[in-house]
């Protein structure tokens, strides 16, 4: 039946308070609840065996698969190759003996992903989509399906699929890793135990929705916006730029924070925010050592980071959001939900059409 909006103003603000459902009945459907374990279908080939991965997506889906990227890299030690779908379509890239092509889409029907699916096939790799839809077109074509939880998503723009997307592929990775010999019981318990806590902190950025409106003013003055990560936060990063532009139609663009002194810092003065994505992880200080290259060439810096994260970076952030802590894993997936919310914020006080932006289609169907 029709999705009604709940009471809420937009689909998008809706969308957004459902980031912890949809995380957790994402989680919920590939735990084993007895022992707590991620318990994945069973693959149609030995994870152990793979070569590579090659990831593909469009949109938000794509900046899902970058995290997955990290992530299966440094746990589970498999080479991972990705690109947007509409390159990875045109490239003729070699494929390995034995891969696995891993499609993203929350609607299962993105043109440009469909025609990856189908030529990946066709080069003899193994297709595992993540999807929302799961009786779409990819999801018939698929070698394994594993399915978000998200529910229907009407806004244009992605939110909840975005965390759903990410949960799959932590769980993916975890079961990767524990396949492949290369996490052990220890850490795959920490892993595991910090994804299922995530429901609960998710819900723990509602309350700071207040220091977000706060950002959101500076945000919605400015012409341009630039977004920082590092790391494994880099994909948040250009996932808040898109979600600024698309509604909000402000320009933003998204760095790696090392790259900044490679071009874009010749863009920063007062009137050019930097956002950073800054949790107190491994990389915080070299972070921290760029938005002080950024801050000492007159740039207004705004952090989303955790209470360590705020103390060091007094003094050099004009204004931040502390967020709940949580293990560098699971980090890019909540910080995502802060950085969706600024969008939605800013698109408010620009007066724009939040859930139908213009000249944007939920799921491109065409090439
Ligand atoms: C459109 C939407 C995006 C979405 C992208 C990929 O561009 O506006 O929000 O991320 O399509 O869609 P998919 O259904 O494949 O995830």
């Amino acid at each position: 039946g029709q999705v009604g909006k709940d009471g809420y103003r937009h689909y998008m603000e809706k969308e957004l308070h459902e980031h912890p459902v949809a995380i957790g009945q994402t989680l919920q459907r590939i735990t084993d609840p007895a022992s707590k374990t991620i318990a994945l279908p069973k693959m149609p080939f030995d994870p152990a065996q793979v070569p590579r991965v090659t990831i593909t997506a469009c949109g938000s889906a794509f900046y899902a698969g970058m995290v997955g990227r990290y992530w299966l890299e440094s746990l589970a030690r498999v080479p991972v190759e990705i690109d947007v779908a509409s390159e990875m379509r045109y490239r003729d890239a070699p494929q390995p003996d034995k891969g696995v092509a891993l499609l993203i889409s929350q609607s299962g029907e993105t043109a440009d992903t469909l025609g990856v699916l189908r030529s990946l096939k066709k080069a003899g790799q193994s297709i595992v989509s993540v999807l929302n839809v799961e009786h779409s077109t990819m999801g018939r074509e698929s070698d394994l399906v594993l399915g978000m939880v998200a529910g229907p998503e009407i806004s244009v723009a992605s939110t909840k699929a975005f965390t759903a997307q990410l949960s799959v592929l932590a769980a993916l990775s975890i079961d990767f890793a524990r396949a492949r010999g290369t996490i052990d019981k220890t850490r795959e318990e920490t892993l595991t135990a910090s994804l299922l806590d995530l429901p609960s902190r998710a819900a723990e950025v509602f309350t700071r929705v207040e220091a977000i409106q706060e950002m959101a003013r500076i945000v919605a003055e400015a012409r341009d916006v630039l977004y920082l990560g590092r790391g494994i936060c880099t994909p948040i990063a250009f996932e808040g730029a898109l979600k600024l532009k698309e509604i909000s139609y402000i320009h933003a663009e998204a760095y790696a924070a090392g790259e900044l002194k490679h071009g874009p810092i010749s863009l920063i003065d007062r009137t050019v925010p930097v956002v950073a994505i800054a949790p107190s992880t491994i990389l915080f200080d070299k972070t921290l050592s760029n938005l002080q290259e950024a801050k000492a060439r007159g740039g207004r810096i705004l952090a989303f980071t955790d209470a360590a994260g705020a103390k060091r970076l007094e003094g050099v952030a004009e204004h931040v959001v502390i967020l709940p802590d949580v293990d560098a894993f699971v980090a890019p997936i909540l910080y995502a939900i802060p950085v969706q919310i600024l969008a939605y914020e800013v698109a408010l006080l620009k007066g724009t059409d939040v859930d139908q932006p213009r000249n944007l289609a939920k799921s491109v169907t065409v090439e």
